[in-house]
């Protein structure tokens, strides 16, 4: 009787079990086919895939730049900082004839572009390496295309001319956070104000990732660089413009930033190591997408106020997070599963405590920002095309309350 009753007791747990995965499948497959049809049905029927840039990632690979670049005469492009730290004498060695300019300034110029063309355009370079954060690799894009072009880079970065050539391009990231080493965007500053351009002539040919030229970085440059990062991988994710395949590489990228940016801020190599990793990650994703409301809102947050980069686009990512999320909400939720992430909530507050974390204030009012002045900076943020990649279609006034509501 017993062995009986055990054995329906089984019968039953197993038609439940069948009943139970058939259901499961069937849930699975609606909402997956549900998914593809409504989290981004736009681009979803088509769209493009271009990065041709090659990318080299080891510790120790600086020592074997001389295989990627078959110039003679090299123009070196870096900051102070990066020439001190010795990474150009390691150039130096592998390039003897290689000219090296080392002024470069954070949010770099037109007039310094133009500087630096006039004074190698009879200097016989036929290639240039890049090496330092965003602004020595953004201004070694438009050198090697103003060199091999001529023309001034106002004439490119207004649109009257377009690039159709280059020098041989090598950039090598120092930071962990720009992604510029695998993006065509460059980001100049004319008339005071920050303005991005993008060229297929900015794509280099290979970009080497060496972890270990971030291990110098301090802790403030650590962070900064890296909520960069963290900003272009969520940004990419959400963008109008995103697909299946930047969105793997920016939920991969966001992953490892939370995992590993409080550890690489502390020093840790190994986290160093994987942030390096995550910000050329989330770069590739961003360079097919583009970014979006937080980075077209910092460009008059560092202009107007000298706020770096990565602060300026994170200060209103925790905001947006909230505001974007009814556009995107299945989309969101499936980034909130991988990341382990119960709702939206808990992202937006783990974007704010990493910020905070970092040593930097969440509010604008603590980086001298004035309430009157909110209004021009809404203005001056939609002046920025990337604004329309923004799920939700924003508008000046959504702007605007948002910025009130960080100040
Ligand atoms: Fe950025």
């Amino acid at each position: 009787m017993e062995t009986a009753i055990n054995q329906q007791t089984e019968l039953k747990f197993y038609q439940l079990y069948v009943l139970y995965s058939q259901l499961y499948i069937v849930n699975y497959i609606s909402q997956w086919g549900d998914f593809m049809v409504n989290s981004n049905p736009s681009t979803f029927e088509s769209f493009e895939i271009c990065n041709p840039v090659k990318v080299v990632y080891g510790v120790g690979k600086l020592n074997e730049v001389g295989k990627y670049i078959s110039a003679k005469r090299v123009l070196v492009i870096c900051d102070p900082v990066v020439q001190r730290l010795g990474y150009v004498d390691t150039l130096q060695h592998i390039f003897p004839e290689c000219e090296i300019f080392s002024g470069i300034e954070p949010n770099p110029s037109c007039t310094l572009v133009n500087n630096i063309v006039d004074a190698y355009s009879n200097a016989s370079i036929d290639g240039i390496i890049g090496i330092g954060g965003g602004s020595s690799l953004d201004t070694s894009k438009a050198v090697s295309a103003l060199l091999s072009n001529g023309g001034r880079i106002e004439d490119y970065l207004l649109g009257t001319k377009k690039f159709s050539s280059r020098l041989p391009l090598v950039l090598i990231p120092t930071t962990a956070g720009t992604g510029s080493e695998v993006t065509n965007v460059g980001v100049f500053t004319h008339e005071s104000i920050k303005k991005p351009m993008t060229s297929d002539q900015f794509w280099a040919d290979t970009a080497v990732i060496d972890p270990q030229l971030t291990y110098s970085m301090p802790p403030r440059v650590t962070a900064s660089t890296g909520l960069d990062a963290l900003t272009h991988a969520i940004e990419s994710y959400w963008a109008k413009s995103s697909q299946p395949y930047t969105e793997g590489l920016a939920l991969r990228a966001t992953k490892m930033i939370f995992e590993n940016l409080i550890n690489s801020i502390n020093g840790d190599k190994d986290a160093r190591n994987n942030m390096a990793l995550a910000a050329t990650i989330a770069g590739i994703a961003f360079s097919q997408t583009r970014t979006t409301a937080a980075h077209a809102i910092s460009f008059p947050l560092t202009s107007f106020y000298g706020i770096e980069h990565g602060l300026a686009v994170v200060l209103t990512l925790p905001r947006l997070v909230l505001w974007t999320y009814p556009h995107v909400r299945r989309k969101m939720d499936e980034m909130l599963m991988y990341l382990g992430m119960k709702d939206i909530e808990e992202l937006s507050m783990k974007i704010e405590n990493l910020v905070s974390e970092s040593g930097f204030p969440t509010r604008l009012r603590e980086y001298n920002v004035k309430f009157e002045e909110l209004e021009d900076i809404a203005k001056v943020s939609m002046e920025a095309n990337i604004i329309k990649l923004t799920p939700g279609d924003m508008n000046y006034e959504d702007v605007l309350q948002l910025l009130k509501a960080i100040y």
